[in-house]
């Protein structure tokens, strides 16, 4: 095998490995054909007087009418103007989108850096009393198995609904740098909650193919991923790209419906449920879990919300009030799909609780993501029933919640010590 310090000539194949010797050779070729390349176009530059002239950079997506959307995989067209802050864009930008700096959005790099400041991995937490709950024939009640296994369905598919959506859809139409850092960040950080939920059903040895297959199974689980997938098909469809009036509004629409409602509305039924057993001594392990995972849903949620309103600043000709009227209707719909949720998940009161309650809390969720878009409230006198959530996504104030190192664990680079 090579090593970085072995001498080039190190690596001989033997007579007998003809492949490997015509690969090297034709690799050979190429590269002495680059090396020409390169001394002619040396030439070029040195004797030229002016930069040369710009070539047209061919569009990597266009539609039937022409528009043309911005990769990053277009040509470097060479001698271009340097880049400026004000050619940054969200969307329709046409300035090269593979310069970090400078930066327009620094709250966009901010939260990069907080999410990995915030790294974690799913195998560091200890698991054991859990296992030993879930077998004790007497450990939990029927009510609080359904809980556990309902949300370990919904959200075992959710997390990879929203991490395709992210990479195969809303990442080619945000044209910012600063924000594709980001989302590259909560790409990996949503393939680590896959990663938690699985490592949840195998520590508990729950049946895979039982809780993987919720979503095509339980309506109620069911509805909520059907309800987000449609807007994920659009914003993934190849044809797709945006610079119009009624483009732009199908982004931002989809956008709104996973940012606001479905990481926004849609987990925070299962996350109540889920870390009020571990408020009860139950579940530690999972609920320690979903602990980690509500802290990087918030700040997911936080960004979207971040990019929608700038979008909304920077194109405010899509914020009409038909399609405020549209994004209400949407938030409504989605509430009613995870008032449905709650009923399904407990039929019976379980923990202290009841359904009820979340009618209660869902209004006063959905008031607020209203309020942080710009939407009128919609449940007027909702209240929270919950207030300890708010204090569980500032993890510093928790510092005893679950009696673990999690609620101040940060890895090393990023730790204050004054
Ligand atoms: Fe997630
Ligand atoms: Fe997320």
């Amino acid at each position: 095998m090579l090593n970085w310090d072995d001498p080039i000539a190190a690596f001989k194949p033997s007579a007998t490995d003809k492949s490997a010797r015509a690969m090297l050779a034709s690799e050979a070729l190429a590269a002495v054909e680059r090396a020409e390349e390169r001394v002619e176009l040396s030439v070029i530059e040195k004797n030229a007087v002016s930069p040369p002239a710009t070539v047209e950079t061919p569009p990597a997506v266009s539609n039937e009418s022409g528009e043309v959307a911005i990769t990053g995989l277009e040509d470097v067209e060479f001698g271009a103007q340097r880049l400026a802050v004000d050619d940054k864009k969200m969307i329709n930008c046409r300035a090269d989108v593979n310069q970090l700096v400078p930066f327009k959005y620094k709250w966009a790099w901010q939260k990069y850096l907080d999410g990995c400041a915030n790294h974690w991995m799913p195998q560091e937490v200890n698991m054991n009393a859990d296992v030993s709950l879930w077998k004790d024939p007497n450990g939990l009640t029927d009510d609080e198995r359904t809980i556990v296994k309902r949300n370990l369905g919904f959200f075992s598919t959710a997390d990879s609904l929203v991490a395709n959506n992210l990479v195969l859809a809303v990442y080619r139409h945000i044209t910012n740098p600063e924000c594709r850092q980001y989302l590259l960040r909560q790409a990996f950080e949503e393939a680590l909650h896959t990663h938690a939920y699985q490592y949840c059903i195998e520590s508990l040895g729950l049946d895979e193919a039982e809780i993987f297959n919720m979503y095509r199974e339980v309506p109620a689980v069911h509805n909520k991923a059907a309800w987000a997938m449609k807007f994920t098909d659009s914003l993934g469809d190849r044809e797709f790209v945006t610079g119009t009036l009624e483009a732009d509004q199908r982004l931002l629409r989809d956008l709104i419906a996973f940012y606001v409602v479905f990481e926004g509305i849609f987990f925070y039924v299962g996350f109540v449920q889920i870390l009020s057993m571990g408020r009860r001594n139950k579940m530690t392990g999972v609920a320690e879990q979903f602990q980690y995972i509500l802290r990087d849903e918030s700040m997911h949620m936080n960004f979207g919300i971040d990019v929608i309103n700038q979008i909304k600043m920077e194109n405010p000709q899509l914020w009409t009030d038909s399609f405020q009227q549209e994004i209400v209707a949407l938030l409504r719909e989605a509430v009613e799909l995870e008032i449905a949720y709650a009923h399904d998940t407990m039929p019976r009161g379980v923990l202290g609780f009841n359904a009820n309650m979340f009618e209660d809390y869902l209004g006063f969720i959905a008031n607020r993501r209203c309020a942080q878009i710009g939407l009128p409230e919609q449940y007027p006198g909702a209240s929270n029933p919950f207030p300890w959530m708010s204090e569980v996504m500032d993890l510093k104030k928790e510092k005893n919640f679950f009696e673990t190192r999690v609620t101040e664990y940060q890895t090393g680079g990023a730790l204050s010590w004054d």
